[in-house]
């Protein structure tokens, strides 16, 4: 760090609020902004860790659709759980705020209003999608069409999610309204624009030539959005959810949520200053403060290159100093997705591996997708654990506290005279703060937890290699000498890996009975003077079994199974055409539930049997969360009865009933409007 920083404004990018988190966030944004906070405070320094949930957008109004919930109680149901799950996992915010809170609408709509007044911002008008059924204007997500480059029917007005073109509305084939299937219509609407070409210029300066120390990812993707050349952006948008544009006649105009999230630091940071009686100011304006955003690698045009603009436009508040985004992480070789549910969910894992968030957070760590996407896979994280964590840290500090308790009562015993091999293990515990803060000072997190461990293994060696078991009758102040040593690295490994394993730190210092230390008192050797009496010892990690990591591994399967079992989302009836020859290959005959019941490894399959009039038959549907068994006993349904048998979870499903999916996502029966005969054929 060239310049001496007074404070620190650490942010960690606000989580949208339509979903819970995953381990993909954690080990993207969350662990390291965590660890680089902890290791901030460590050092004494004036810290502002500030976060908090992104409530706006139309990816919140999309999911409250498809739940059938106003946008309201989505963004209150998903933050109170993201915010309850990084609590549980410890990570530290000074403040989890969100974007829904009047402190928020306040400061952008004042941020918007101060560009506004400054003459920042272009007016445009232009003609964009019009649902006039619905009658509002389309965002791009509510605009669905066929992929001018895949023939997918059914990609976004911004992105084709089969072939992952991205896109714009204007070159779907066919486009039609999400809303109410209508084809959309172009209407005149007037937007704000903020001049990206007019910040080209300085952007460049600043980026390219200002922070060549940036990581690598982030500033080839700065360079490569400068050299194709900025243009105008909207920061406005016709919507009925978000921070309404304080302008005259700009009803039913929303700012757009690129424009205020990154505000919402600022909101976040206000709203702690005030709970603490601390001025806010300094912490955004002074220029002895270090903005670091922590975010993921499709954040850094916002970061980098937007946000950058809008401040600066305003004029009176500090850049960011740094933006270390990370690339993504993936779970067991494929893309993590909400949408296909293939994910390790925070809050899940706390529930079912309780006790071992610091195992998560190292195996996140070690892990972390730095310079490239990573793997995560169930069984690196056991390895990491059973290898690492226990046979190396854990195995360690019970050596050296239980022979302690052995030899010495449970007291520190004094040095004697040293010999090489002690004097190479006390360079180590030297060496280990500057190495570890090296790499932490320029985000390489991986290094510097490989740094830690190399501690922990220096002193896991230094105990094998010296063997005081063995020399105890024969040489006992040999003893004294190494188990001094062996604690003090115990006390420096309590110190040092705080930031990446704060509860095991919490575990250590109990243990050794030695109180929070700070990061300055690390790299000595005489944090326990002798005498002082340790506690017992306690397991810091316990070995994973085959049977806790095979578990997850089914529930990952089952929702690969599940994914291939369910329909694709249709919005509207936009098939393609078939021929009569192909309809009549369909045999749908009516039938009546005559058992159901739920699987247990299932959160979508109900099992059931049904008489179709030609047989008795097991058929697995996919309507668990909209039926219970009990409701639909003696039903009559309608059955496709030559469907080519599949398994599913081990069990063999022989047909398929037939459903109708309302626009809510809602399910119903397709049923004849009497009662016929089972058997009965549909044609
Ligand atoms: O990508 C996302 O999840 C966004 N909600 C991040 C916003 S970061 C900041 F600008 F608020
Ligand atoms: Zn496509």
């Amino acid at each position: 760090m060239a310049k001496n920083f007074k404070r620190h404004t650490i942010t960690a990018a606000l989580p949208y609020a339509n979903g819970p988190v995953h381990i993909g966030h954690l080990a993207g944004v969350y662990v390291p902004a965590d660890i680089y906070v902890r290791y901030l405070r460590s050092q004494g320094r004036d810290v502002a860790f500030v976060c908090g949930s992104d409530e706006h957008g139309v990816a919140i109004t999309l999911k409250a659709r498809k739940e059938g919930a106003a946008p309201q109680e989505i963004v209150d149901k998903y933050h109170s759980m993201i915010k309850e799950s990084f609590e549980k996992f410890g990570i530290s915010f000074d403040i989890y705020s969100r974007t829904s809170a009047k402190i928020h609408h306040e400061t952008s709509s004042e941020m918007f209003k101060d560009l506004f007044d400054k003459g920042v911002f272009e007016e445009q008008v232009s003609s964009q999608y019009f649902d006039e059924e619905a009658g509002q204007f389309l965002a791009d997500r509510y605009i669905v069409g066929t992929c001018p480059n895949c023939g997918n029917e059914n990609a976004y007005g911004d992105q084709c999610e089969k072939c992952g073109s991205s896109l714009s509305p204007s070159e779907l084939i066919n486009p039609r309204s999400a809303l109410s299937g209508a084809a959309p219509v172009l209407k005149e609407t007037r937007h704000w624009y903020l001049p990206m070409q007019d910040y080209e210029n300085w952007l460049r300066q600043w980026i390219l030539e200002g922070h060549k120390e940036w990581k690598s990812n982030v500033y080839g993707q700065c360079k490569s959005w400068l050299d194709t050349g900025l243009r105008p952006r909207a920061m406005t948008r016709d919507l009925d959810w978000g921070v309404a544009v304080p302008l005259k006649g700009a009803e039913g105009k929303v700012l757009y949520v690129w424009f205020d999230a990154p505000i919402g630091y600022i909101s976040a940071t206000r709203e702690w200053a005030t709970a603490q009686g601390k001025d806010w100011e300094p912490y955004w304006k002074a220029d002895d403060t270090r903005l670091i955003h922590f975010i993921g690698k499709d954040n850094i045009v916002f970061h980098c290159i937007i946000f950058p603009s809008i401040l600066k436009a305003e004029g009176s508040y500090i850049l960011p100093d740094n933006v270390p985004a990370n690339e993504f992480l993936n779970l067991e070789g494929d893309k993590i997705s909400t949408s296909r549910n293939w994910a390790v969910w925070l809050h899940e894992y706390l529930d079912e591996l309780p006790g071992k968030e610091d195992v998560l957070r190292y195996a996140l760590c070690a892990n972390a997708p730095e310079t490239k996407d990573n793997d995560f896979t169930w069984k690196d994280f056991q390895a990491r654990n059973n290898n690492e964590l226990v046979a190396v840290f854990g195995n360690f500090i019970n050596r050296a506290v239980v022979l302690t308790h052995k030899y010495f009562d449970g007291r520190i015993p004094e040095r004697q005279e040293l010999f090489d091999i002690d004097r190479e293990a006390i360079q180590k515990v030297n060496d280990a703060p500057g190495r570890i803060a090296g790499a932490l000072e320029n985000f390489k997190f991986r290094e510097a937890l490989n740094e830690f461990m190399d501690l922990a293994r220096a002193g896991n060696k230094y105990l094998a290699d010296t063997e005081p078991w063995k020399l105890i009758k024969e040489n006992p102040d040999r003893v004294n000498t190494i188990l001094n040593i062996a604690l003090q690295i115990a006390g420096n490994l309590a110190i040092l890996g705080e930031p990446f394993l704060p509860n095991t730190s919490r575990k250590l210092e109990k243990i050794l009975g030695s109180g929070s230390e700070v990061w300055s008192r690390a790299g000595q050797i005489d944090l326990l003077p002798p005498g002082h009496e340790i506690n017992k010892a306690e397991l810091l990690f316990e070995k994973i079994e085959d049977d806790v990591i095979d578990a997850q591994i089914q529930k990952l399967q089952h929702t690969k199974e599940e994914n291939e079992s369910s329909q694709p989302d249709v919005v509207t009836p936009s098939k393609p055409e078939i021929a009569y020859d192909d309809f009549i290959k369909l045999d749908i005959r009516i039938g009546t539930i005559l058992e159901a019941e739920a699987l247990p490894k299932s959160k979508k399959l109900l099992k059931l049997k049904v008489d179709t009039g030609i047989d008795q038959r097991t058929i697995l549907s996919g309507i668990a969360q909209h039926f219970s068994p009990e409701d639909i006993l003696g039903k009559q349904v309608s059955v496709l009865v030559n469907l080519a048998p599949r398994k599913m979870m081990g069990i063999e499903s022989q047909g398929m009933i037939l459903m109708a999916e309302d626009g809510e996502g809602r399910l119903r029966f397709v049923l004849p409007s009497e009662h016929v005969d089972n058997g009965s054929m549909i044609s």
